[in-house]
Protein backbone atom coordinates (compact mmCIF):
# COMPACT_ATOMS: atom_id res chain seq x y z
CA UNK A 1 0.00 0.00 0.00
CA UNK A 2 1.05 3.49 -0.92
CA UNK A 3 0.18 7.13 -0.08
CA UNK A 4 1.18 10.57 -0.87
CA UNK A 5 2.88 12.46 1.25
CA UNK A 6 2.51 16.30 -0.08
CA UNK A 7 4.38 19.32 1.40
CA UNK A 8 2.33 22.16 -0.19
CA UNK A 9 2.50 25.70 -0.83
CA UNK A 10 4.90 25.55 -3.70
CA UNK A 11 3.52 27.76 -6.83
CA UNK A 12 3.84 25.36 -9.85
CA UNK A 13 6.94 25.79 -12.77
CA UNK A 14 7.71 24.70 -15.57
CA UNK A 15 6.17 22.38 -18.28
CA UNK A 16 4.37 18.84 -18.37
CA UNK A 17 2.85 16.67 -21.34
CA UNK A 18 -0.06 15.03 -21.27
CA UNK A 19 -0.60 11.50 -21.62
CA UNK A 20 -2.94 9.79 -23.88
CA UNK A 21 -6.51 9.81 -23.01
CA UNK A 22 -7.95 7.02 -20.21
CA UNK A 23 -11.19 7.08 -21.49
CA UNK A 24 -10.35 6.47 -25.00
CA UNK A 25 -7.88 3.82 -24.20
CA UNK A 26 -10.27 1.98 -22.27
CA UNK A 27 -12.79 2.06 -25.11
CA UNK A 28 -10.04 2.07 -28.11
CA UNK A 29 -8.38 -1.44 -26.51
CA UNK A 30 -11.66 -3.34 -25.81
CA UNK A 31 -12.35 -2.43 -29.40
CA UNK A 32 -8.91 -4.13 -30.46
CA UNK A 33 -11.29 -7.52 -30.33
CA UNK A 34 -13.48 -6.49 -33.47
CA UNK A 35 -10.53 -6.42 -35.81
CA UNK A 36 -9.49 -9.68 -37.65
CA UNK A 37 -5.70 -8.44 -38.01
CA UNK A 38 -3.49 -7.00 -36.29
CA UNK A 39 -3.46 -3.39 -34.56
CA UNK A 40 -1.08 -1.12 -33.76
CA UNK A 41 -1.86 2.12 -31.29
CA UNK A 42 0.48 4.62 -30.14
CA UNK A 43 -0.14 7.32 -27.69
CA UNK A 44 -1.43 4.84 -24.77
CA UNK A 45 -1.12 6.17 -21.17
CA UNK A 46 1.07 4.10 -19.26
CA UNK A 47 -1.81 3.61 -16.63
CA UNK A 48 -3.15 0.80 -14.32
CA UNK A 49 -6.62 0.66 -16.30
CA UNK A 50 -4.64 0.13 -19.29
CA UNK A 51 -3.02 -2.44 -17.94
CA UNK A 52 -5.89 -4.48 -16.56
CA UNK A 53 -7.26 -4.13 -20.26
CA UNK A 54 -4.44 -5.74 -21.34
CA UNK A 55 -4.56 -8.95 -18.96
CA UNK A 56 -8.06 -9.39 -19.61
CA UNK A 57 -7.29 -9.84 -23.72
CA UNK A 58 -4.81 -11.90 -23.21
CA UNK A 59 -6.91 -14.06 -20.99
CA UNK A 60 -9.00 -14.10 -23.66
CA UNK A 61 -6.47 -15.60 -26.46
CA UNK A 62 -5.46 -12.11 -27.58
CA UNK A 63 -1.51 -11.49 -28.52
CA UNK A 64 -0.88 -8.06 -27.01
CA UNK A 65 2.84 -7.14 -27.61
CA UNK A 66 4.04 -3.95 -25.71
CA UNK A 67 6.19 -1.89 -28.33
CA UNK A 68 7.36 0.86 -26.14
CA UNK A 69 5.67 2.50 -23.02
CA UNK A 70 3.61 3.97 -25.13
CA UNK A 71 2.43 1.52 -28.06
CA UNK A 72 1.31 -1.89 -28.52
CA UNK A 73 0.28 -4.59 -30.81
CA UNK A 74 -2.82 -6.22 -30.69
CA UNK A 75 -4.02 -9.30 -32.87
CA UNK A 76 -7.43 -10.35 -31.98
CA UNK A 77 -7.27 -13.50 -34.38
CA UNK A 78 -7.05 -16.11 -32.11
CA UNK A 79 -9.28 -15.15 -29.46
CA UNK A 80 -10.70 -18.51 -28.08
CA UNK A 81 -13.34 -17.15 -25.42
CA UNK A 82 -16.29 -15.01 -25.36
CA UNK A 83 -16.18 -14.97 -21.71
CA UNK A 84 -13.71 -12.33 -20.29
CA UNK A 85 -12.34 -13.28 -16.63
CA UNK A 86 -14.58 -12.54 -14.43
CA UNK A 87 -11.75 -11.26 -11.89
CA UNK A 88 -10.65 -8.73 -14.07
CA UNK A 89 -13.42 -7.79 -15.84
CA UNK A 90 -15.48 -7.17 -12.23
CA UNK A 91 -12.45 -4.37 -11.28
CA UNK A 92 -13.07 -1.78 -14.34
CA UNK A 93 -16.23 -0.37 -14.59
CA UNK A 94 -15.00 0.33 -18.50
CA UNK A 95 -15.29 -3.76 -18.95
CA UNK A 96 -18.75 -3.40 -20.71
CA UNK A 97 -17.37 -2.31 -23.45
CA UNK A 98 -16.16 -5.76 -23.77
CA UNK A 99 -19.97 -6.59 -24.39
CA UNK A 100 -20.42 -4.62 -27.65
CA UNK A 101 -16.79 -5.77 -28.94
CA UNK A 102 -17.72 -9.69 -28.06
CA UNK A 103 -21.28 -9.43 -29.43
CA UNK A 104 -20.23 -7.11 -32.73
CA UNK A 105 -17.60 -9.85 -33.69
CA UNK A 106 -18.34 -13.17 -32.02
CA UNK A 107 -22.07 -12.52 -31.90
CA UNK A 108 -22.18 -13.11 -27.81
CA UNK A 109 -20.77 -12.15 -24.71
CA UNK A 110 -20.74 -12.66 -21.06
CA UNK A 111 -19.18 -10.47 -19.19
CA UNK A 112 -19.27 -9.47 -15.31
CA UNK A 113 -20.28 -6.10 -14.29
CA UNK A 114 -18.61 -4.23 -11.62
CA UNK A 115 -20.78 -4.98 -8.55
CA UNK A 116 -20.44 -1.07 -6.98
CA UNK A 117 -20.81 2.14 -7.61
CA UNK A 118 -18.64 5.20 -6.13
CA UNK A 119 -21.22 8.07 -7.64
CA UNK A 120 -24.58 6.91 -7.74
CA UNK A 121 -26.37 4.31 -9.50
CA UNK A 122 -24.54 3.69 -12.89
CA UNK A 123 -27.28 1.59 -15.13
CA UNK A 124 -26.51 0.32 -18.28
CA UNK A 125 -30.16 -0.06 -19.79
CA UNK A 126 -29.23 2.23 -22.82
CA UNK A 127 -26.67 -0.51 -23.40
CA UNK A 128 -28.94 -2.97 -23.49
CA UNK A 129 -31.24 -1.11 -25.06
CA UNK A 130 -29.14 -0.54 -28.00
CA UNK A 131 -28.00 -4.22 -28.24
CA UNK A 132 -31.65 -5.80 -27.87
CA UNK A 133 -32.92 -2.92 -30.96
CA UNK A 134 -29.71 -5.01 -33.12
CA UNK A 135 -31.01 -8.34 -32.57
CA UNK A 136 -29.56 -9.27 -29.21
CA UNK A 137 -30.92 -11.14 -26.31
CA UNK A 138 -29.36 -9.96 -23.13
CA UNK A 139 -29.60 -11.54 -20.04
CA UNK A 140 -28.72 -9.54 -16.99
CA UNK A 141 -27.31 -10.99 -13.55
CA UNK A 142 -23.96 -11.07 -11.94
CA UNK A 143 -22.49 -11.32 -15.41
CA UNK A 144 -24.33 -10.11 -18.35
CA UNK A 145 -24.63 -12.42 -21.04
CA UNK A 146 -25.89 -10.88 -24.53
CA UNK A 147 -26.13 -13.17 -27.59
CA UNK A 148 -27.30 -12.40 -31.55
CA UNK A 149 -30.46 -14.16 -32.15
CA UNK A 150 -29.52 -15.09 -35.72
CA UNK A 151 -26.00 -15.48 -35.12
CA UNK A 152 -25.09 -11.75 -36.09
CA UNK A 153 -26.39 -8.60 -35.43
CA UNK A 154 -28.40 -6.20 -37.34
CA UNK A 155 -28.37 -2.25 -38.19
CA UNK A 156 -31.22 -0.21 -36.17
CA UNK A 157 -31.91 3.08 -35.14
CA UNK A 158 -31.89 4.13 -31.62
CA UNK A 159 -32.64 6.71 -29.96
CA UNK A 160 -30.82 7.47 -26.96
CA UNK A 161 -33.08 8.50 -23.63
CA UNK A 162 -30.00 10.32 -22.14
CA UNK A 163 -26.54 11.34 -23.40
CA UNK A 164 -24.38 8.39 -22.15
CA UNK A 165 -20.41 7.93 -23.43
CA UNK A 166 -21.01 4.63 -22.73
CA UNK A 167 -23.66 3.12 -24.12
CA UNK A 168 -22.98 5.38 -27.56
CA UNK A 169 -19.67 3.89 -27.40
CA UNK A 170 -20.67 0.16 -26.89
CA UNK A 171 -23.72 0.87 -29.73
CA UNK A 172 -20.55 1.73 -32.16
CA UNK A 173 -18.43 -1.23 -31.55
CA UNK A 174 -21.12 -3.47 -31.87
CA UNK A 175 -23.39 -2.17 -35.05
CA UNK A 176 -19.62 -1.99 -36.71
CA UNK A 177 -19.87 -5.27 -37.98
CA UNK A 178 -23.34 -5.88 -38.41
CA UNK A 179 -25.61 -6.06 -41.32
CA UNK A 180 -27.00 -2.61 -42.33
CA UNK A 181 -27.02 0.41 -41.33
CA UNK A 182 -27.20 1.75 -37.52
CA UNK A 183 -28.06 5.39 -36.48
CA UNK A 184 -27.45 6.43 -32.85
CA UNK A 185 -29.19 9.59 -32.46
CA UNK A 186 -28.83 11.72 -29.14
CA UNK A 187 -24.94 10.22 -29.24
CA UNK A 188 -22.56 11.93 -26.93
CA UNK A 189 -20.10 14.20 -28.23
CA UNK A 190 -16.88 13.65 -26.13
CA UNK A 191 -13.48 13.96 -27.79
CA UNK A 192 -13.00 10.06 -26.84
CA UNK A 193 -16.62 9.44 -28.78
CA UNK A 194 -14.76 10.61 -32.05
CA UNK A 195 -11.33 9.11 -31.30
CA UNK A 196 -13.21 5.79 -31.16
CA UNK A 197 -14.71 6.73 -34.56
CA UNK A 198 -11.58 7.21 -36.16
CA UNK A 199 -9.63 4.31 -34.54
CA UNK A 200 -12.74 1.78 -35.96
CA UNK A 201 -12.02 3.52 -39.45
CA UNK A 202 -9.01 3.07 -39.52
CA UNK A 203 -9.16 -0.19 -39.02
CA UNK A 204 -11.64 -0.42 -42.00
CA UNK A 205 -14.98 0.71 -39.90
CA UNK A 206 -17.84 2.89 -41.48
CA UNK A 207 -18.51 5.91 -39.26
CA UNK A 208 -20.00 8.80 -39.63
CA UNK A 209 -21.43 11.84 -37.81
CA UNK A 210 -18.98 11.20 -34.31
CA UNK A 211 -18.95 14.35 -32.55
CA UNK A 212 -22.64 15.39 -33.35
CA UNK A 213 -25.66 14.16 -32.26
CA UNK A 214 -26.31 11.78 -34.58
CA UNK A 215 -23.55 9.07 -35.56
CA UNK A 216 -24.36 6.92 -38.69
CA UNK A 217 -22.57 3.33 -38.20
CA UNK A 218 -22.73 1.28 -41.88
CA UNK A 219 -21.78 -2.28 -41.28
CA UNK A 220 -19.14 -3.86 -43.13
CA UNK A 221 -17.70 -7.05 -43.13
CA UNK A 222 -14.42 -7.50 -41.52
CA UNK A 223 -12.09 -5.02 -40.01
CA UNK A 224 -8.26 -5.39 -41.29
CA UNK A 225 -6.18 -3.59 -39.11
CA UNK A 226 -3.96 -0.76 -39.24
CA UNK A 227 -2.12 2.37 -36.91
CA UNK A 228 -3.72 4.68 -34.72
CA UNK A 229 -2.86 7.67 -32.31
CA UNK A 230 -4.80 8.13 -29.44
CA UNK A 231 -5.81 11.81 -28.26
CA UNK A 232 -4.14 13.30 -25.39
CA UNK A 233 -6.11 13.32 -22.25
CA UNK A 234 -8.44 16.40 -22.06
CA UNK A 235 -9.28 15.70 -18.06
CA UNK A 236 -5.45 14.82 -16.99
CA UNK A 237 -4.80 18.44 -18.71
CA UNK A 238 -7.31 19.74 -16.90
CA UNK A 239 -6.30 18.63 -13.84
CA UNK A 240 -2.37 20.28 -14.04
CA UNK A 241 -4.26 23.45 -14.81
CA UNK A 242 -6.54 23.32 -12.00
CA UNK A 243 -3.54 22.40 -9.95
CA UNK A 244 -1.59 25.64 -11.35
CA UNK A 245 -4.55 27.37 -10.96
CA UNK A 246 -4.89 26.25 -7.06
CA UNK A 247 -1.34 26.96 -6.31
CA UNK A 248 -0.26 29.92 -8.02
CA UNK A 249 2.59 30.06 -11.11
CA UNK A 250 2.85 28.99 -14.27
CA UNK A 251 2.65 26.11 -16.20
CA UNK A 252 3.34 25.17 -20.04
CA UNK A 253 1.11 21.86 -20.80
CA UNK A 254 2.18 20.36 -23.92
CA UNK A 255 -0.25 17.72 -25.80
CA UNK A 256 -3.05 19.08 -25.49
CA UNK A 257 -6.19 20.02 -28.23
CA UNK A 258 -6.62 23.23 -27.37
CA UNK A 259 -10.52 23.26 -28.80
CA UNK A 260 -11.47 20.06 -26.08
CA UNK A 261 -9.93 22.06 -23.35
CA UNK A 262 -12.09 25.55 -24.14
CA UNK A 263 -15.07 24.21 -21.44
CA UNK A 264 -11.91 23.97 -18.90
CA UNK A 265 -10.12 27.51 -20.09
CA UNK A 266 -13.13 29.09 -20.23
CA UNK A 267 -14.06 28.57 -16.33
CA UNK A 268 -10.41 29.47 -15.46
CA UNK A 269 -10.39 33.00 -17.11
CA UNK A 270 -13.78 33.79 -15.79
CA UNK A 271 -11.75 33.21 -12.41
CA UNK A 272 -8.57 35.32 -13.36
CA UNK A 273 -6.29 32.46 -14.04
CA UNK A 274 -4.77 33.10 -17.72
CA UNK A 275 -4.68 30.67 -20.00
CA UNK A 276 -3.01 30.72 -23.56
CA UNK A 277 -3.31 28.39 -26.33
CA UNK A 278 -0.72 27.44 -29.40
CA UNK A 279 -0.96 24.63 -31.60
CA UNK A 280 -0.52 21.44 -29.05
CA UNK A 281 -0.20 23.53 -25.67
CA UNK A 282 -1.23 25.81 -23.37
CA UNK A 283 0.46 28.09 -21.07
CA UNK A 284 -1.28 28.46 -18.03
CA UNK A 285 -0.37 31.30 -15.13
CA UNK A 286 -2.00 32.32 -12.02
CA UNK A 287 -0.49 35.94 -11.33
CA UNK A 288 -3.52 37.15 -9.57
CA UNK A 289 -6.12 36.31 -7.01
CA UNK A 290 -8.83 33.80 -7.60
CA UNK A 291 -12.47 34.72 -8.53
CA UNK A 292 -15.64 33.39 -7.45
CA UNK A 293 -17.53 31.41 -9.94
CA UNK A 294 -20.16 28.77 -10.86
CA UNK A 295 -19.98 25.71 -12.38
CA UNK A 296 -22.18 22.87 -13.82
CA UNK A 297 -21.45 19.98 -14.97
CA UNK A 298 -23.17 18.34 -18.68
CA UNK A 299 -22.16 16.50 -21.32
CA UNK A 300 -19.63 17.80 -23.66
CA UNK A 301 -18.94 20.40 -24.69
CA UNK A 302 -20.32 21.61 -21.47
CA UNK A 303 -18.33 21.67 -18.27
CA UNK A 304 -16.87 17.83 -17.93
CA UNK A 305 -17.83 16.11 -14.98
CA UNK A 306 -14.54 14.66 -14.73
CA UNK A 307 -13.20 17.94 -13.65
CA UNK A 308 -15.89 18.73 -10.67
CA UNK A 309 -13.86 18.02 -8.19
CA UNK A 310 -10.37 19.66 -9.38
CA UNK A 311 -12.47 23.05 -9.76
CA UNK A 312 -14.43 22.59 -6.63
CA UNK A 313 -10.55 22.41 -4.94
CA UNK A 314 -10.00 25.92 -7.03
CA UNK A 315 -12.78 27.74 -6.23
CA UNK A 316 -12.73 26.64 -2.36
CA UNK A 317 -9.60 28.71 -2.38
CA UNK A 318 -11.68 31.71 -4.76
CA UNK A 319 -12.64 35.21 -2.78
CA UNK A 320 -16.39 35.00 -2.28
CA UNK A 321 -19.30 32.85 -2.83
CA UNK A 322 -19.10 29.73 -5.63
CA UNK A 323 -21.91 27.14 -6.49
CA UNK A 324 -20.81 23.94 -8.46
CA UNK A 325 -23.65 21.70 -9.41
CA UNK A 326 -22.90 18.05 -10.54
CA UNK A 327 -25.38 17.83 -13.43
CA UNK A 328 -23.75 14.30 -14.24
CA UNK A 329 -24.44 12.01 -11.57
CA UNK A 330 -26.18 11.51 -8.08
CA UNK A 331 -23.53 11.49 -6.19
CA UNK A 332 -20.16 12.91 -6.98
CA UNK A 333 -19.42 15.21 -3.85
CA UNK A 334 -18.17 12.01 -1.73
CA UNK A 335 -14.35 13.27 -1.80
CA UNK A 336 -15.98 16.98 -0.10
CA UNK A 337 -15.47 15.61 3.49
CA UNK A 338 -12.17 15.29 2.81
CA UNK A 339 -11.33 17.98 1.53
CA UNK A 340 -13.31 19.67 4.54
CA UNK A 341 -10.13 18.47 6.17
CA UNK A 342 -8.52 20.70 5.04
CA UNK A 343 -9.83 23.83 5.84
CA UNK A 344 -12.44 24.33 2.39
CA UNK A 345 -16.27 25.51 3.27
CA UNK A 346 -18.26 23.89 1.43
CA UNK A 347 -21.86 22.89 1.97
CA UNK A 348 -23.37 19.98 -0.09
CA UNK A 349 -27.55 19.90 -0.43
CA UNK A 350 -27.69 16.66 -3.23
CA UNK A 351 -26.22 17.85 -6.50
CA UNK A 352 -25.41 21.20 -5.56
CA UNK A 353 -22.07 22.38 -3.37
CA UNK A 354 -21.64 25.65 -2.20
CA UNK A 355 -18.33 26.85 -1.68
CA UNK A 356 -17.30 29.50 0.91
CA UNK A 357 -13.60 30.73 -0.72
CA UNK A 358 -10.82 30.79 2.03
CA UNK A 359 -7.43 32.05 2.27
CA UNK A 360 -5.79 29.16 2.64
CA UNK A 361 -6.02 25.32 2.64
CA UNK A 362 -3.73 23.74 5.73
CA UNK A 363 -2.29 19.94 4.92
CA UNK A 364 -3.95 16.63 7.21
CA UNK A 365 -4.28 13.18 6.54
CA UNK A 366 -6.77 12.28 4.20
CA UNK A 367 -8.47 9.29 1.62
CA UNK A 368 -8.70 9.32 -1.54
CA UNK A 369 -12.57 7.83 -2.58
CA UNK A 370 -12.04 7.59 -6.57
CA UNK A 371 -10.01 8.44 -9.41
CA UNK A 372 -10.87 11.87 -10.11
CA UNK A 373 -11.83 12.94 -6.54
CA UNK A 374 -8.31 11.69 -5.63
CA UNK A 375 -6.46 13.69 -8.25
CA UNK A 376 -8.44 16.99 -6.97
CA UNK A 377 -6.87 16.24 -3.40
CA UNK A 378 -3.51 15.94 -4.55
CA UNK A 379 -4.37 19.40 -5.52
CA UNK A 380 -5.53 20.48 -2.55
CA UNK A 381 -2.41 18.83 -0.83
CA UNK A 382 -0.02 20.96 -3.23
CA UNK A 383 -1.68 24.39 -2.63
CA UNK A 384 -1.97 23.70 1.28
CA UNK A 385 0.36 24.55 3.54
CA UNK A 386 2.21 22.34 5.64
CA UNK A 387 2.24 18.24 4.84
CA UNK A 388 -1.13 16.43 3.68
CA UNK A 389 -0.85 12.45 3.59
CA UNK A 390 -3.19 11.22 0.98
CA UNK A 391 -4.17 7.85 0.98
CA UNK A 392 -5.95 5.09 -1.66
CA UNK A 393 -3.85 6.83 -4.12
CA UNK A 394 -4.86 3.16 -6.30
CA UNK A 395 -7.67 4.84 -7.20
CA UNK A 396 -5.42 8.09 -8.65
CA UNK A 397 -2.72 5.55 -10.36
CA UNK A 398 -5.70 4.13 -12.50
CA UNK A 399 -6.09 7.10 -14.52
CA UNK A 400 -2.70 9.32 -14.42
CA UNK A 401 0.29 8.45 -15.58
CA UNK A 402 3.17 9.32 -13.27
CA UNK A 403 1.37 11.69 -11.33
CA UNK A 404 3.79 12.40 -8.89
CA UNK A 405 6.99 12.24 -11.23
CA UNK A 406 4.95 15.00 -13.17
CA UNK A 407 4.45 16.90 -10.35
CA UNK A 408 7.80 16.96 -9.02
CA UNK A 409 9.70 18.05 -12.29
CA UNK A 410 7.22 21.12 -11.83
CA UNK A 411 8.61 22.07 -8.24
CA UNK A 412 5.99 20.32 -6.05
CA UNK A 413 7.13 18.83 -2.80
CA UNK A 414 5.53 15.51 -3.85
CA UNK A 415 6.45 11.79 -3.07
CA UNK A 416 5.35 7.85 -2.71
CA UNK A 417 5.48 6.43 0.61
CA UNK A 418 5.19 2.69 1.27
CA UNK A 419 3.02 1.82 4.05
CA UNK A 420 3.18 -1.85 5.64
CA UNK A 421 -0.93 -2.26 5.78
CA UNK A 422 -3.07 -3.88 3.49
CA UNK A 423 -5.19 -1.63 0.96
CA UNK A 424 -8.44 -1.06 2.77
CA UNK A 425 -10.04 -1.83 -0.40
CA UNK A 426 -9.99 -3.14 -3.90
CA UNK A 427 -12.38 -1.86 -5.63
CA UNK A 428 -12.11 -0.04 -8.83
CA UNK A 429 -14.66 1.37 -10.46
CA UNK A 430 -13.90 3.89 -13.14
C1 LIG B 1 -17.94 7.75 -18.73
O1 LIG B 1 -18.71 6.92 -17.84
C2 LIG B 1 -16.59 7.92 -18.10
N1 LIG B 1 -15.98 6.63 -17.91
C3 LIG B 1 -16.71 8.66 -16.77
O2 LIG B 1 -15.39 8.98 -16.36
C4 LIG B 1 -17.46 9.97 -16.98
O3 LIG B 1 -17.73 10.56 -15.72
C5 LIG B 1 -18.79 9.76 -17.72
O4 LIG B 1 -18.56 9.01 -18.94
C6 LIG B 1 -19.48 11.05 -18.09
O5 LIG B 1 -18.63 11.83 -18.89
C7 LIG B 1 -15.36 6.04 -18.92
O6 LIG B 1 -15.26 6.56 -20.01
C8 LIG B 1 -14.72 4.73 -18.65
P1 LIG B 1 -22.35 7.82 -18.98
P2 LIG B 1 -20.05 6.28 -18.35
O7 LIG B 1 -22.93 6.58 -19.53
O8 LIG B 1 -19.94 6.01 -19.80
C9 LIG B 1 -26.73 7.68 -17.05
C10 LIG B 1 -13.53 9.02 -14.95
O9 LIG B 1 -13.32 9.59 -13.86
N2 LIG B 1 -26.86 6.38 -17.73
O10 LIG B 1 -22.03 8.93 -19.93
O11 LIG B 1 -20.36 5.14 -17.46
C11 LIG B 1 -25.75 7.61 -15.88
O12 LIG B 1 -26.35 7.13 -14.72
C12 LIG B 1 -14.85 8.32 -15.21
O13 LIG B 1 -12.68 8.94 -15.84
C13 LIG B 1 -28.08 5.75 -17.74
O14 LIG B 1 -29.07 6.24 -17.18
O15 LIG B 1 -21.06 7.46 -18.12
C14 LIG B 1 -25.26 9.03 -15.79
O16 LIG B 1 -26.17 9.78 -15.03
C15 LIG B 1 -15.72 8.32 -14.02
N3 LIG B 1 -28.19 4.54 -18.37
C16 LIG B 1 -25.33 9.54 -17.24
O17 LIG B 1 -26.16 8.61 -17.94
C17 LIG B 1 -27.14 3.96 -19.01
O18 LIG B 1 -27.31 2.88 -19.59
C18 LIG B 1 -24.00 9.60 -17.97
O19 LIG B 1 -23.33 8.35 -17.85
C19 LIG B 1 -25.90 4.63 -19.01
C20 LIG B 1 -25.78 5.84 -18.36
Amino acid sequence: MTEYVIRGGHPLSGEVVVSGAKNAAVAIIPAALLVDGVCRIENVPEISDVTLFFSILDDLGAKVRLLNRHAVEIDCRSIRSTRPSYELARRIRASYYLLGALLGRFGEATVAMPGGCDFGVRPIDLHVKGFTAMGAEVIEGGDIHAVAKNGRLHGANIYMDQVSVGATMNVMMAAVLADGMTIIDNAAKEPHIVDLANFLNAMGADVKGAGTDTIKIRGVSRLTGGSYSIIPDQIEAGTYMAAVAATGGQLLIRNVIPKHMECISCKLLEMGVEVMEEDDTLLVRRAAPLQRANVKTLPYPGFPTDMQPQITVVLSLAQGTSMVTEGVWDNRFKYVGELKRLGAQITVDGKVAVIEGVDSLVGAPIQACDLRAGAALVIAGLAASGTTRLGNVQYIERGYENIVGKLRAVGADIEIVELEEPPVSESHIS
